[in-house]
């Protein structure tokens, strides 16, 4: 007899962890998270948050969303891409970042309903796990995860209370491993990884220190800092980054992955941010250092059984392109409507082997993308001559070259301009945070071909119907005049039947499908004198079928399945999309 029975077993608070735990209590179960240590993220580690996972945030409810944008610091400021030789020092070149070059933010602003931000760790996961706590999720913190064994019916894990010593077992139907980077779930259940841990290896040193008269004017995320001769390593040069406007931040530092990781004195620290600001006799407030390691690996297998494995645990890779806390949020929503829909018994346990068909490709694309920004840092060290001597009185005289009046300088001046604009996959790659699309048994085909992508898929999100992709999102209006997306018409852990005028047979067959199956689903019509106006067109645009047509939404906001139009038998034709669906 195990010492407590819960439904899931979730390991680690971090934001996968977190936003597993608020997403299961949101939709009505009482999951149970541990975390070995006595409370959160204790450095502000993720900060760039993306626009699905504020999607993520305002499925959880508006209060969530609301709150996050509170504490977050706003698109606006987050905005163009330092490169110089120091923050107070002569400025190299900028890239508007972060969807806010112009053209970008229309992108932005037509894909979602959310924004971009800055939403440091130490302030999401405190939202996601209060969130989780407050809505039924038991917490345990000075909680271990020691080791489990599965048998058909469900998991049991010994864990280990880090107050009293003692170890205690946990009986849960599901085990879900949101352990980070160095996961012993993933170890235990056996995943399956490729990739290499601990290629470079990175130090922050965190300090506050009134900035605004070096950046106040040309607000951004992230100052790159190249210092000819500077110690380099990691990412390659000097990173200060902006935890808050503009009095406290966060610098990124290399050391030698190959000896010990560093013991870092305030002296030593303090040094560092006196270089890299650049002014010498700075009086920072150093708050703590810490080191970690890039690392370049991503598992092929997500789950083994009962265990499920999330976030880091399965994407290890480095910061660039801010993708870690975003995934793995986005991960979460992913599995937690799965696992609600089987624990409740209306889906068969086959379903949940879609969750690995689903993120498995993610994380591969992630982690390979992160690592591909690191070398794109390259162009610009070659570009500013950083890379043909290892003396520092030589490199500098090669980034000075570029000021001359030669065709070699304006020859160094356009090559400089090119490798900044090249970071774009890094600093504004809206499509390798939007274009998921989803190969899945919980995915049924409409027999129409996958869309290509018109424009590069890395950079540019491309809306579609199409089954698997995302919903797209447009702005309705209700019968008060208010402004709903189409996203919020979905979610919060239902299925959704979307159709128009011409549609009623889909409404009738959800409402006895709903029934026959034990499952809600939400049905909206949209049209002229409907519920949902769509007086733009921008939906007619963007639904991919006709009026009588219908789309079948998962509760994270992917499209299950589509009908181009009316059918002759609308329930049986979505009685077999949902058994299929949902391993029925
Ligand atoms: P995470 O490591 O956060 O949490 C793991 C949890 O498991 C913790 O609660 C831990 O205590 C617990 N745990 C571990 N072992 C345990 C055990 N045996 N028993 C019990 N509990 C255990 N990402 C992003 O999206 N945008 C960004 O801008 C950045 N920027 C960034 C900058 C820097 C400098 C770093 C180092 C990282 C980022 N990231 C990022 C990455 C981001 O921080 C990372 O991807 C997420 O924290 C991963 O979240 P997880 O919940 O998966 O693991």
């Amino acid at each position: 007899m195990a010492d407590i029975t819960t439904d899931v077993l979730i390991i680690g608070t971090g934001p996968a962890g977190s936003a597993t735990a608020a997403l299961l209590a949101s939709y009505g179960l009482e999951p149970m998270v541990i975390n070995r240590y006595r409370w959160l993220a204790n450095t502000p580690r993720a900060h760039i948050t993306n626009q699905r996972t504020m999607e993520v945030l305002r499925d959880l409810g508006r209060d969530v969303e609301d709150e996050a944008y509170m504490f977050a610091t706003e698109q606006d400021l987050m905005g163009q891409n330092v490169f110089c030789t120091a923050v107070a020092g002569e400025e190299i070149g900028r890239m508007q970042s972060w969807g806010n070059h112009p053209l970008s933010r229309a992108e932005h602003l037509l894909s979602s309903p959310g924004r971009m931000n800055d939403l440091p760790q130490t302030y999401m996961e405190p939202l996601l796990f209060k969130t989780a706590c407050s809505r039924g999720a038991q917490s345990r913190m000075s909680t271990e995860y020691v080791s489990h064994v599965q048998d058909a019916d469900g998991v049991t894990t010994t864990c280990l209370d880090r107050l009293t010593g003692k170890q205690f077992t946990v009986r849960s139907k599901f085990l879900v491993g949101a352990d980070g980077g160095n996961s012993k779930v993933a170890e235990h259940a056996g995943l399956s990884f490729e990739g290499k841990m601990g290629v470079a290896g990175s130090m922050n040193i965190l300090f506050e220190c009134d900035l605004s008269r070096y950046v106040a004017h040309r607000p951004s995320v992230l100052y790159w800092v190249l210092q000819p001769g500077a110690d380099v390593g990691g990412i390659g040069m000097g990173l200060v980054r902006m935890v808050r406007p503009w009095n406290e931040w966060l610098i990124v530092w290399g050391y030698d992955i190959n000896q010990p990781a560093p013991a870092v004195d305030d002296a030593f620290a303090t040094k560092v941010v006196r270089d890299l600001v650049g002014v010498q006799d700075l009086q920072p407030k150093i708050k703590s250092v810490s080191t970690w390691t890039v690392n370049n690996m991503y598992a092929t297998t997500m789950s083994n059984g009962r265990v499920f494995c999330m976030g880091d645990a399965t994407h290890r890779h480095p910061p660039s392109n801010g993708l870690g806390s975003n995934t793995s949020i986005q991960d979460a929503f992913n599995l937690a409507w799965k696992l609600a829909a089987v624990i409740r018994g209306q889906a068969g346990i086959g379903l949940l082997d879609s969750y690995q068909a689903e993120r498995a490709p993610v994380a591969k694309q992630i982690v390979t993308r992160a690592n591909k920004s690191i070398e794109e840092f390259g162009p610009i060290f070659k570009a500013l001559g950083l890379l043909d001597s290892v003396d520092p009185v030589k490199m500098q005289e090669n980034m000075d070259a570029r000021c001359n009046d030669t065709a070699d300088a304006e020859k160094q001046r356009e090559a400089i301009r090119q490798a900044i604009a090249a970071k774009v996959y890094e600093f504004d790659a809206h499509g390798v945070e939007m274009n998921q699309r989803y190969k899945s048994g919980a995915v049924v085909t409409d027999g129409q071909p996958e869309p290509p992508f018109e424009k590069d898929a890395e950079l540019h999100y491309q809306p579609t119907t199409w089954p698997g992709a995302r919903l797209p999102h447009v702005w309705l209006f209700g019968p008060e005049g208010e402004k709903v997306s189409s996203l919020d018409l979905t979610g919060h852990g239902v299925f959704t039947v979307l159709t128009g005028i011409g549609g009623d047979g889909w409404v009738a067959a959800a409402k006895s499908l709903s029934k026959e199956f034990g499952l809600p689903i939400t049905v909206h019509k949209i049209g002229p004198r409907q519920t949902w106006q769509d007086f733009s067109g921008d939906w007619a645009r963007a639904r991919e079928i006709r009026d009588s047509g219908a789309l079948l939404v998962r509760p994270d906001h992917h499209v299950a399945w589509r009908a181009q139009a009316a059918v002759k038998d609308p329930e049986g034709e979505l009685r077999r999309v949902l058994k299929t669906i949902l391993d029925r």
